[in-house]
């Protein structure tokens, strides 16, 4: 039995509702059980400094204190409620958010929910051998800090779950911690999401690019109509800022220190810079192209009446929807999308209700390109003579209008046989994971040390010097 006041901060109420906890009673045993297994590998006695939401005031959201993660708090928040709020978009525009789930779209609703649930610990079963090769205490705190929270992230959508859809809600959340990511069998929903993240050069990718699909999706729902939705998501995105924070951090400090490399040693090509012990930038460019365009298709079809439908039906809403000063039901709007027509890239207009993935894909795409932006600053400062850029949007693409196609990352069609002999160039070969996995074949823990590959950050967590024990290994 669960004493739930303790063990689950929450703002949900918990203490008192029966169904809720009775539903909780059966799973969160079943997490713990997941946790064990595909949680953080040989982490479970470590006392890792780790922040802990346990209320969603301003002071509450944000305890930080050694635990153990197996007893960490994962709680259920919502952002408190707004009485006046209105469905702000679709056919049901101006009428009062909904607390309950609308009948009509509860298998719509359900299936949006478990798709977003689905990636929260698709991504630590990703992670859960990098402990192992740590660069430093400081990023091992930060993956484990990563994965309490994705953790958290499902319990969010499980609550939403139990508390909203009965019977098959309590079905939904068993599965989701039967699916196993990169399983044969029974793999993860999304594709990104079966990826192995073999290093932490993928790591910190992941967390800057994939993670950020996370915010845009959150985003998105944070608009949707079914408020409990609205609210979770809201709050989830506070979490989501660190885990961003932590790949665009992670990219940029392995850049500072290839460049320290390059410039002390007077070295550009690749296999003198290899020969230092540090990521050369043009591997880092490959490892760009990949998590970027794996993760451009996790926002599905370029035209889909799917979206069309979640738009109208007031269940998703578009990237920051109340500040965007249209009628919010796009009766008559086009938006421009891509498609390879007779060997080339054609841009055509499309009704705006259609078109919504690719305007989510190319909110975020704007993101991306100031994160890219902000590296691309480290290697001027440094003055070395490297462009690093976002490939074209239809590069290496596996679903949508581009899927099919082999394009080059300046946007030319390829036949295959061009591709085959640049392929390479472009994407991470088994050659560059093997070596960047070299660098990383143990783990480096001693307080305020960091590997050789990377730059130490600029500063600690929660004020803390860099040689702070992050981690007790108990
Ligand atoms: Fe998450
Ligand atoms: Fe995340």
């Amino acid at each position: 039995m669960i004493n739930y006041t303790d063990k689950i901060p929450n703002n949900v109420d918990l203490g008192r509702d029966r169904v809720l906890q009775r539903a909780l009673e059966h799973w969160q045993p079943a997490y713990m059980g997941w946790w064990y297994d595909m949680g953080p590998n040989e982490s479970h006695n470590y006392e890792v400094y780790l922040r802990t939401a346990i209320s969603v005031e301003p002071d509450g959201w944000a305890q930080f204190g050694y635990v153990k993660m197996p007893d960490y708090r994962w709680g259920i928040f919502l952002q408190p409620r707004d009485e006046k709020r209105e469905v702000n978009f679709g056919i049901h525009k101006g009428q009062p958010a909904w607390q309950e789930v609308p009948g009509e779209y509860r298998s719509t609703l359900r299936r949006v929910i478990v798709t977003q649930g689905d990636t929260e610990p698709a991504s630590v079963e990703q992670q859960r051998m990098l402990g192992s090769s740590c660069p430093s205490m400081y990023d091992l705190r930060n993956i484990f800090q990563v994965n309490v929270e994705e953790g958290r992230h499902l319990w969010a959508m499980v609550y939403l779950l139990h508390r909203y859809f009965g019977r098959d809600g309590r079905e939904e959340a068993e599965s989701l911690l039967a699916r196993r990511s990169g399983d044969a069998d029974n793999p993860r929903i999304l594709g990104a999401f079966n990826e192995p993240t073999p290093d932490w050069l993928a790591f910190y990718m992941f967390t800057f690019f994939t993670d950020r699909d996370g915010k845009f999706q959150l985003c998105a729902l944070a608009e949707s109509g079914f408020d409990p939705l609205a609210r979770t998501c809201r709050f989830m995105l506070t979490e989501e800022a660190h885990h961003m924070f932590v790949g665009e951090t992670g990219v940029g400090r392995i850049i500072q220190r290839t460049c320290e490399v390059m410039k002390e040693h007077k070295v550009e090509d690749p296999s003198d810079v290899r020969a230092l012990g540090v990521i050369d930038l043009d591997t880092i460019q490959r490892y760009l192209n990949f998590h970027y365009s794996v993760t451009l298709d996790l926002y599905g079809s370029d035209v889909s009446s799917n979206a069309a439908n979640y738009y109208t039906s007031g269940l998703k809403g578009r990237f920051r929807e109340t500040k965007l000063e249209d009628d919010h039901v796009l009766a008559d709007a086009e938006y421009p999308v891509s498609e390879v027509v007779g060997g080339k890239i054609i841009t055509k207009n499309v009704p705006a209700l259609t078109a919504l993935n690719e305007r989510l894909r190319d909110d975020y795409i704007e993101e991306i390109a100031d994160g890219v932006g902000r590296w691309q600053r480290v290697i001027d400062n440094a003055g070395i003579p490297f462009r690093l850029t976002l490939p074209h949007k239809g590069f290496h693409r596996a679903i949508g209008n581009f899927a099919g196609h082999l394009i080059s990352p300046e946007g030319e069609v390829l036949s295959e046989e061009d591709w085959k002999n640049h392929e390479f160039q472009w994407l991470p070969s088994s050659k560059d994971y093997a070596y960047v996995r070299s660098l990383m074949s143990g783990r480096v823990v001693e307080p305020g040390k960091f590997a050789n590959w990377i730059a130490p950050p600029a500063r600690g967590i929660n004020n803390h010097p860099l040689n702070f024990e992050y981690v007790r290994f108990n």
